[in-house]
C-alpha cells in the first residue's frame, strides 16, 4: 500500500536510532512529514538528511530535546505546531534501560528511567492534548515492551516503566476517544538494536530458546506495526497492546 500518510505531521521520539529510525524512515516512505526529538545532534542530523532524500516524503526535521524535560519538550512542540499548525500521529518511543538487581540499584537508575521512559510520555501528550482534541483526531503510539507484561529480574525499573507506560495507554485512550483520539502500545519482544547489542553471547541465547518464531524482530517488524496505528487502517482500535515479539508472549 501506498500514500497510508500521505501529508501527516508525525512526531518521533527517538527517532534517531533503532526502532524508531525505523518508524520515521517508514513513515516519511508513505508521505509523511517527520519531527525527530532527540539528544544526540549528529545522528538526528543525519536521520533527517536520510529522510528527505526519500521521494514520498513530506519532509524532516530534528529537535534536540531530552524528552524528559517538559519545558524542553514542550518548546519543541510548539515549533513544531508553529510550522504545521497540527500533529496527526505522536509515537513515544524514546527509551532507555539501566539494568541491575534492585540489591545494587542506585536510585538515579530507578530516577532516570522513570523519567526518560514514562514521564516523557506525560511530557509530550500533556504538550499535545489541546491541538490533539481541537483537531477532533489523532493517534498516539506508545513504545512498551514484553518485559512490561512478564518482567526479568534485573530489570525492575525499566519493567516498572513500561508496564506504567500500559496503564497510561489505557487510562488516556479512555479519555480521548470520544474525541477520535487513538492511543495504543506497542510491547515489543527481542529486537536488534543498540539497546540489545549489549547482551553477552549466553543472554542472547537463552532469550532467542524462548522465541518460537526463532528469531530475534527487526526494527522494521516494529514499524510495520507503528504504520498500521498511525494509519486509517486502525481507526477502530484504541486502548490496546500489541505485543510484536514472535511469539514470547502468549
Ligand atoms: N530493542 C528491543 O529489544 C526493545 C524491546 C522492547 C522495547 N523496546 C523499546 O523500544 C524503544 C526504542 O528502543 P531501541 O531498541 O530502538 O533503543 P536505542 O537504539 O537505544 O534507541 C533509543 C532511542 O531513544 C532516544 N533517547 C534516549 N534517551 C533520550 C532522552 N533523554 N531524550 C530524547 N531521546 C532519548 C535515543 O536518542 P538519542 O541517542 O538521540 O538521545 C534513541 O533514538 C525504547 O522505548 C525501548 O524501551 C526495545
Amino acid at each position: 500500500m501506498k500514500d497510508l500518510l500521505k501529508g501527516q505531521i508525525a512526531i518521533v521520539t527517538g527517532g534517531t536510532a533503532g526502532i524508531g529510525k525505523a518508524i520515521a524512515l517508514r513513515y516519511a516512505e508513505q508521505g509523511a512529514y517527520v519531527a525527530i526529538f532527540g539528544t544526540n545532534i549528529e545522528r538526528g542530523a543525519q536521520v533527517v538528511e536520510a529522510l528527505k532524500a526519500m521521494s514520498n516524503t513530506g519532509g524532516a526535521d530534528f529537535f534536540p530535546v531530552d524528552i524528559g524535560n517538559f519545558s524542553a519538550v514542550d518548546q519543541a512542540i510548539k515549533l513544531v505546531l508553529e510550522k504545521h499548525q497540527r500533529v496527526d500521529v505522536l509515537v513515544n518511543n524514546a527509551g532507555i534501560t539501566r539494568d541491575q538487581l534492585l540489591m545494587k540499584m542506585s536510585e538515579a537508575d530507578w530516577d532516570e528511567v522513570m523519567n526518560v521512559n514514562v514521564k516523557s510520555c506525560y511530557n509530550t501528550c500533556k504538550s499535545l492534548v489541546r491541538s490533539f482534541l481541537k483537531a477532533r483526531k489523532g493517534k498516539i503510539i506508545n513504545m512498551s515492551s514484553v518485559i512490561g507484561l512478564t518482567g526479568n529480574a534485573g530489570q525492575v525499573n525499566y519493567a516498572a516503566s513500561k508496564a506504567a507506560i500500559i496503564g497510561m495507554t489505557k487510562a488516556l485512550a479512555k479519555e480521548l476517544a470520544s474525541r477520535n483520539i487513538h492511543v495504543n502500545c506497542i510491547a515489543p519482544g527481542f529486537i536488534a538494536t543498540s539497546m540489545t547489542e549489549v547482551m553477552d553471547a549466553s543472554q542472547k541465547e537463552a532469550t532467542l530458546a524462548k522465541i518460537p518464531l526463532g528469531r530475534m524482530g527487526s526494527p522494521d517488524d516494529i514499524a510495520n506495526v507503528a504504520l498500521f496505528l498511525a494509519s486509517s487502517l486502525s481507526d477502530y482500535i484504541t486502548g490496546q497492546v500489541f505485543t510484536v515479539d514472535g511469539g514470547m508472549v502468549m
